[in-house]
């Protein structure tokens, strides 16, 4: 049967009212409001409401061990990707700052997304084995700083595996991932594994994968939505559809057609790119990725160095090298060397996985003693300028690593104003 009128399209949208459990399943009820105009009945109009119901399924529910840059960085993002975050840490502080609404770090567009999501897709913990037992996905971002001999301490990454493995183990009725975010040497994910299966996490209930992240201090939130590429390393294919699905609002270019996200910078590939590899060779991209970034900014040191004894102009040279594409100009430029928490370690820690696998890595040394000597090149400078420091007052604008940051881990500046007051 027909009804003879004609819907008016207009239709007033609420946004409706939504109702969670705290496991993230719920219903949101949105109510349309329209208006009927019989054919004949000119003037005449009817108005009525259409209640729809909308199941929520959570996306996916994700626990990220450790809050500093990444950790809290990709925690904020998976939850304005519409995951259901569980971000931890083991100091009681951060947590509480972060509880109270506080950003423990300088970061843009982070207040802004810890705003929008704290207490509702985004919580924190001070327990890994709760996040891990209301999880699918455990994210370990903690740190991975250098040992004695260069390479990478991992006794953190083994402390909240044990952890998360005794979870699993009290509470084995789900699949679950755990993911590596910190940047760690190959095979880190074999020791990951191992020491789960020492700690009674049932084999089929869990895979290891590798997820090295990018982003850069100073830019990590854009970074992280608007990723050049995104690479997921695992070995089995469950565990590269759940972390597939995690990005999929990246790489389907869902999330980038939403209302209010952050903004969009220049240059950048929508929707994002997914490179899916084993777990050795998403680890390897990663500490390869920041040998080779390092290698760039110590040749343009040495181009410089070359362009100073000879009167040429290291900025001219920058733009005529860096037009051929397959150099560009991104990180060519001179200046006091590398510095910050990962680049120094990275490089060590990239030159000692070579070597324990018997390849001897001598581009490394020679990237690594190009940036020690860039700083005492700089340190020449000044004195050339000033002659005599002593009795000078000299004032340094920023400690931090690079600009855009707060982070004065391991920065250049530090022994750069330690030298300059000797
Ligand atoms: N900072 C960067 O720009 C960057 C970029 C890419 C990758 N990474 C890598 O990511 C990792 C983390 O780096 P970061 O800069 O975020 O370090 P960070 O020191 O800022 O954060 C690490 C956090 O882990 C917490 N933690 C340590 N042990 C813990 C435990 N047992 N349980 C819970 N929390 C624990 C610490 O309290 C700290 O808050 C490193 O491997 C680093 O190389 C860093």
């Amino acid at each position: 049967m027909n009804f003879p009128c004609r819907i008016i399209p207009s239709m007033d949208v609420q946004n409706g009212w939504t109702v969670r459990h705290p496991c993230g399943r719920g219903l949101r009820l949105i109510v349309l409001t329209a208006s009927a105009v019989p054919p004949m009945g000119a003037g005449l109009r009817f108005s009525f409401v259409v209640v729809s119901v909308v199941i929520i399924t959570p996306m996916v529910r994700v626990a990220v061990i450790g809050s500093g840059y990444v950790g809290l960085v990709a925690a904020a993002c998976f939850a304005e990707l519409g995951h259901e975050v569980i971000c931890v840490d083991n100091d009681a502080r951060k947590i509480a700052v972060l509880e109270r609404g506080e950003t423990p770090i300088h970061e843009k567009f982070l207040p802004e997304l810890l705003a929008r999501h704290r207490g509702h897709r985004l919580r924190f913990s001070g327990s890994v084995k709760d996040a891990t037992r209301a999880s699918q996905a455990i994210f370990i971002a903690v740190g991975t700083p250098p040992s004695e001999n260069g390479e990478a301490d991992l006794s953190y990454v083994e402390a909240v595996s044990r952890e998360i493995a005794q979870a699993i183990a009290a509470h084995p009725n789900e699949y679950r991932i755990v993911v590596e975010k910190s940047t760690v040497p190959v095979d880190t994910s074999q020791g990951v594994r191992r020491v789960m299966e020492l700690n009674g996490a049932p084999t089929d209930q869990f895979d290891v994968a590798s997820n090295p992240e990018f982003l850069r201090e100073g830019t990590a939130v854009t970074d992280f939505l608007y990723p050049d590429r995104i690479v997921i390393g695992a070995d089995s294919e469950r565990c590269i559809t759940l972390l597939k699905k995690i990005y999929e609002p990246l790489t389907d270019g869902s999330y980038y057609k939403n209302k209010n996200i952050i903004p969009e910078p220049d240059e950048v590939q929508i929707p994002a790119r997914l490179i899916a590899t084993s777990a050795k060779s998403a680890e390897l991209i990663k500490h390869a990725s920041n040998a080779f970034l390092a290698m760039k900014i110590s040749f343009i040191n040495a181009v410089a160095a070359v362009c100073e004894s000879v009167g040429a102009d290291v900025g001219q040279v920058r733009e005529g090298m860096g037009a051929d594409v397959r150099i560009g100009k991104r990180f060519l430029y001179p200046g006091v060397g590398y510095g910050g928490s990962c680049f120094p370690k990275d490089v060590k820690a990239f030159r000692a996985v070579a070597q324990h696998c018997g390849y001897d890595f001598r581009l490394l040394d020679e990237v690594m003693k190009i940036n020690d000597e860039q700083r005492q090149r700089f340190i020449k400078k000044v004195r050339n300028a000033l002659w005599i420091l002593k009795g000078k007052r000299l004032a340094v604008l920023g400690l931090a690593f690079k600009g855009g940051t707060d982070d004065i881990r391991d920065s250049q500046a530090i022994p750069g104003c330690r030298d300059l007051s000797r």
